[in-house]
């Protein structure tokens, strides 16, 4: 498989006067439907790395590569269309509106962007919510679901746009295992049904022990790499 994101030595540095060197010549690439998890201590870089990766945060300087295209030379209108229609975000806290349902939530993005809400985007959200299992709750208020549903409504807006890449950012740090093992086999299960590239970032050791490969990052450099069997 081609590689689908490839960073090429990529420094960020915090701060003008006071200056802090928070990602240290990182050199990655990510294989078009693999399956990832990013390791390493709170405040090595990971989230700044995956913003990076998700072109919503600018490197000072290396070279960005997402689905063949040079993206940190991209302006605000050319990045939000890639974005749009290549990568699914999923944060650890979801960002549920409260007072709209999960089927609403689900269509916000679609809803913000354009009036233009169609016939096919209810159905697609209906789909997405029967595949991560919340059919029987989609018309309750985000407030009125689980944490595990909460995320799960989380994952099928992510995926609304049939992303290439999924980015998520501790999408389990909330959960009880349960939910955890649950939400894991739920983005399993998409990564080998539509070959959905992830990069997971987690605490979590037995998530980051299923990937296909585990990142180590450390003090903003990559330590560790290692293939799992998958
Ligand atoms: N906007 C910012 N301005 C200045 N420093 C920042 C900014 N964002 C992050 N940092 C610093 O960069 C370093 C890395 O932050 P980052 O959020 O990437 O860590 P992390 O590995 O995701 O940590 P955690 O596991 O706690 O989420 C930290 O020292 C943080 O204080
Ligand atoms: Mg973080």
């Amino acid at each position: 498989m081609p590689n689908i994101i490839t960073l090429k030595n990529i420094n960020k540095v915090y701060g003008t006067t006071i200056k802090t060197q928070v990602l240290n010549n990182i050199n990655l690439s990510f294989e078009e439907g693999s399956f990832n998890s990013i390791i390493g201590a709170s405040g090595s870089g990971k989230s700044t790395l995956l913003n990076i990766m998700g072109t919503l945060d600018n490197p000072t300087d290396g070279e960005v590569f997402i689905d063949s295209k040079r993206t940190d030379t991209m302006n605000k209108n050319e990045l939000a269309d890639l974005r749009n229609q290549t990568i699914g975000f999923i944060f650890q806290f979801h960002y549920l509106l409260p007072e709209f349902t999960c089927l609403e939530n689900v269509l916000m993005p679609y809803q913000i962007q354009s009036s233009k809400l169609t016939k096919d985007h209810i159905n697609r959200a209906e789909e997405l919510l029967d595949l991560v299992g919340l059919s029987n709750v989609k018309n309750n208020l985000a407030t009125n679901m689980s944490g595990g549903q909460q995320q799960r409504t989380a994952i099928a807006r992510a995926l609304m746009n049939n992303p290439k890449i999924v980015l998520a950012d501790e999408p389990t740090g909330n959960l009880d295992s349960e939910s955890t093992e649950n939400i894991y086999q739920l983005m399993r299960d998409i990564n080998k049904k539509f070959n959905t590239t992830f990069i997971i970032i987690t605490h979590d050791k037995g998530i980051a022990e299923k990937a296909d490969r585990i990142v180590e990052i450390i003090d903003g450099k990559v330590k560790m790499e290692m293939e799992l069997g998958s």
